[in-house]
């Protein structure tokens, strides 16, 4: 908690956040909590919570939870914030008179949804900046969006005959008299509130509405009422006031900032074509001339170095990728690491822990997890490594195997620098195979191989002369 003690002076006053978060989402039609449910790899509350923490300090923002309080509490408590429990949900009005002992250390609130993730922090620092000039009592961010169905509408108080700037109501969509619902000014839901007037007439909120809630929204009208100031401020942008209460708007908002996403990358000199067509996540970074083909996914905290080039269809999650790195169509990377000049796939799935060397080659069809593979070294084709050490130049033949597994524990293959592995062959760990070591096509490979020797594990060939023709032969006599 911040100090409570105030300088004799000009004290600065004291800015909460709270952010509602309590509700169902019922709109959603989901079990999670609607603002768990995610836009650009990340949960709606917590893009919310990403702007308040640049405008406050985490201790003095306030998430109010309720429904499905303890996912919500586990899924953000990392980033240090407070929570306020609303056991019931009865209204945006309710969720706030719930929070009024947290907030009792404060002078004013900024009202965050926590389901209008797109607002950004210098707009919030607009709005508190804005309120706190005009000594406002309450003072809402509007906008103007294109379709305004849904939201709460702004009626203004007349001034002279005109519409003035100061709120005499918000009337939400349900109770709006057709001239009310054709006005296009909307309520984003996002307030800041001196709290000594809020707190003061509360209270005077009633649930006589199609919900049966407390409306946060119809403070505007009992403040007005009592002579308070109730002003609002245009977002600049009617895009960062957009809410999501259906799978419909979730989806739109998630484009939009992938839509942003790429334009950023784009002009900072990374090609995508068909940009509409990937996904990617806002945390990614890649640098300039490497090139992105159409419908790919790059997630997490994905990096990507410069003149490389990631083809159709593969997604990337968590992985660092170097410099002049092909990805060819179709590859699977998670949790992986891949040097310099390296070409992966087509169809490759690298698992966990792949860590591919400078120049690698890891082909079509091969799966890898947890293993080193060193610089120049080649899995081209049909193959599985998991637990394994591989030096640089080693070469591993189509459809070679690490057993790495015996049941129960997983056990570990070393291959060295420059070892040949032959097609098919097995290699059932622990084992290792020298540096040098040849290993023969089809060898099932229990025992170690030393260095630059020759390991061939597989039954001899029988070669029956005439047989096949004696067989035939035999079957021909049978059918006279
Ligand atoms: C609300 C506003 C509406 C505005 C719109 C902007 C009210 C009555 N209406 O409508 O004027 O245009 O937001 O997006 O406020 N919540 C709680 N506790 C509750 C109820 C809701 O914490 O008891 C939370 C929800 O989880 C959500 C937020 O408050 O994050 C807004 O609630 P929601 O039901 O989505 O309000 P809207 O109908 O969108
Ligand atoms: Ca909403």
């Amino acid at each position: 908690m911040p100090a409570s003690k105030q300088s004799s002076s000009a004290p600065s006053p004291r800015f909460a956040i709270a952010i509602l978060a309590a509700g169902k989402g019922t709109r959603l039609k989901s079990r999670h909590p609607k603002v768990l449910h995610q836009i650009a790899g990340k949960p709606l509350l917590e893009h919310v919570l990403d702007a308040a923490r640049q405008v406050v300090a985490a201790e003095d923002v306030f998430v109010i939870i309720g429904h499905e309080a303890d996912l919500v509490r586990q899924a953000v408590a990392h980033t240090g914030v407070g929570f306020v429990v609303q056991a019931e949900q009865r209204g945006t009005g309710h969720a706030l008179m719930v929070a009024r002992a947290a907030l009792s250390a404060y002078d004013h609130v900024l009202v965050l949804s926590g389901d209008v993730p797109l607002i950004r922090p210098q707009t919030i620092a607009r709005l508190r900046d804005f309120h706190l000039d005009k000594k406002s009592a309450m003072t809402l961010l509007t906008a103007v969006p294109p379709d305004p169905t849904g939201y709460g509408r702004i009626v203004r108080k007349k001034a002279g005959g005109r519409r003035g700037a100061e709120v005499a109501a918000i009337v939400e969509e349900k109770s709006c008299t057709p001239a009310q619902r054709r006005m296009r000014e909307i309520n984003a839901g996002i307030y800041a509130f001196a709290l000594p007037p809020l707190y003061a007439r509360i209270d005077q909120l009633s649930t006589g509405n199609p919900h049966r809630e407390f409306y946060l929204t119809d403070m505007a009208a009992v403040l007005g009422k009592a002579k308070q100031k109730v002003l609002a401020l245009a977002a600049a942008d009617a895009h960062e006031v957009l809410g999501v209460n259906t799978r419909v708007e979730l989806a739109r908002l998630d484009a939009l900032l992938r839509e942003k996403k790429c334009r950023e990358l784009m002009l900072s000199g990374v090609t995508i074509f068909r940009p509409e067509t990937c996904v990617i996540d806002a945390e990614v970074t890649i640098a300039p001339d490497t090139v992105i083909e159409p419908f790919v996914q790059i997630l997490g905290a994905t990096t990507i170095g410069s003149e490389s080039r990631i083809r159709s269809y593969s997604v990337i999650t968590n992985s660092e990728i170097g410099d002049h790195v092909t990805l060819q169509p179709g590859s699977i990377l998670t949790n992986s690491r891949i040097a310099s000049h390296a070409i992966i796939g087509p169809y490759a799935h690298l698992r966990p822990g792949s860590d591919i060397g400078e120049g690698a080659r890891v082909g079509n069809f091969v799966e890898t997890k947890k293993v080193h593979l060193g610089k120049g070294s080649k899995a081209n084709h049909l193959t599985y490594l998991g637990d394994a050490e591989i030096g640089s130049g080693v070469n591993v033949g189509a459809g070679t195997i690490t057993c790495n597994y015996d049941g129960t524990h997983k056990h570990k293959t070393v291959i060295e620098d420059g070892a040949f592995i032959g097609s098919d062959t097995t290699l059932v760990a622990p084992v290792r195979v020298g540096k040098g070591a040849y290993v023969g096509a089809g060898s099932c490979i229990t025992d170690d191989v030393p260095e630059d020797s020759l390991a061939v594990g597989r039954s001899r060939q029988v070669v029956k002369e005439g047989w096949a023709r004696q067989k035939r032969e035999a079957m021909a006599a049978q059918k006279k």
